[in-house]
């Protein structure tokens, strides 16, 4: 399988304008990026001056939202992570990994990649097949300060064998556009567009990207039945994404909303 390994030389030179600077770390083979920045969390120097970034090749423990696994191997995709320092709490940061998924959105459109959407809360879909994910993990206080580790998989390349080990449709970037894609040039694009989009989010909060986010998402007006995290269904129509990043379903009792975090969707029709 084709692939340009992640050179950290090169990701420092394309982020070399930047305001912000990043201690980037690639490991070749790791249990999962965002376990180790949440077991290393207390040593690591937390501000804005540095943002820390690990990414890796190879995660053999790769963790998705609700007890997921999430798969990879050599070469087959981009898997990452960071910490973002709030001063804000961990109470002022609902929608934030709604946001983070615009921020990756922006970024394949800028590489012309324009039918990939999102499924809330925060999947990448591309033709109803899975490219990417996001796991936001949230430590400190509700009052403030608070981090938030920030895990971000695509998929650029996957194997027959990788393929059937997903137990959901998924796709690449090589599928989708036909070409093969520098995880540099990409990694780089991303930390700039996170950044800015980190900083607007601590300012104005998830509202200022709820229009956006909406104008991407994959379902939006659609049915869809929702698996709450006690295996019970909800089944509405999809009516709008609130400023808080709940979802708002139109159910035959009524308008209710559902929180982002430990909620899946199924489309119906
Ligand atoms: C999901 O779709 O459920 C979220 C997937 C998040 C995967 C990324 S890969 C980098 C980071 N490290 C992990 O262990 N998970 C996230």
């Amino acid at each position: 399988m084709f692939s340009i390994l992640l050179n950290k030389d090169k990701i420092l030179q394309f982020t070399s304008n930047s305001l912000f600077t990043f201690d980037l770390k690639i490991f070749n083979i790791i249990d999962s990026t965002n376990s180790f920045l949440l077991n290393n969390f207390e040593t690591l120097p937390l501000n804005k001056d540095s943002i820390p970034v690990i990414a890796a090749e190879i995660q053999t423990k790769g963790r998705g939202r609700i007890g997921r696994s999430w798969h990879s191997e050599l070469g087959s995709g981009l898997t990452f992570s960071l910490i973002w320092h709030f001063r804000e709490g961990v109470a002022k940061l609902t929608g934030l990994s709604l946001a983070i998924g615009v921020a990756i959105i922006r970024v394949l459109r800028a590489f012309a990649v324009n039918q990939v959407n999102l499924k809330w809360p925060n999947d990448l879909l591309y033709d109803d097949c899975k490219l990417g994910g996001i796991l936001v993990e949230l430590r400190g206080k509700i009052s403030g300060p608070a981090y938030a580790i920030i895990g971000i998989g695509i998929n650029f390349n996957l194997s027959l064998p990788i393929k059937s080990a997903i137990h959901q449709n998924s796709t690449d970037l090589f599928q989708i556009t036909g070409r093969y894609q520098d995880r540099n040039v990409f990694l780089s694009a991303l930390l700039l567009e996170l950044c800015n989009t980190l900083s607007s989010f601590e300012v104005y909060g998830f509202s200022y990207f709820r229009a956006e986010w909406i104008s991407y998402h994959a379902y939006h007006g659609k049915s869809v039945t929702l698996l709450l995290p006690n295996n019970s269904f909800v089944s509405g129509r999809v009516d709008s994404v609130n400023s808080d990043g709940s979802i708002c379903l139109l159910t035959s009792t009524g308008r209710h909303s559902y929180s982002v975090g430990d909620i899946s969707m199924r489309l119906t029709d």
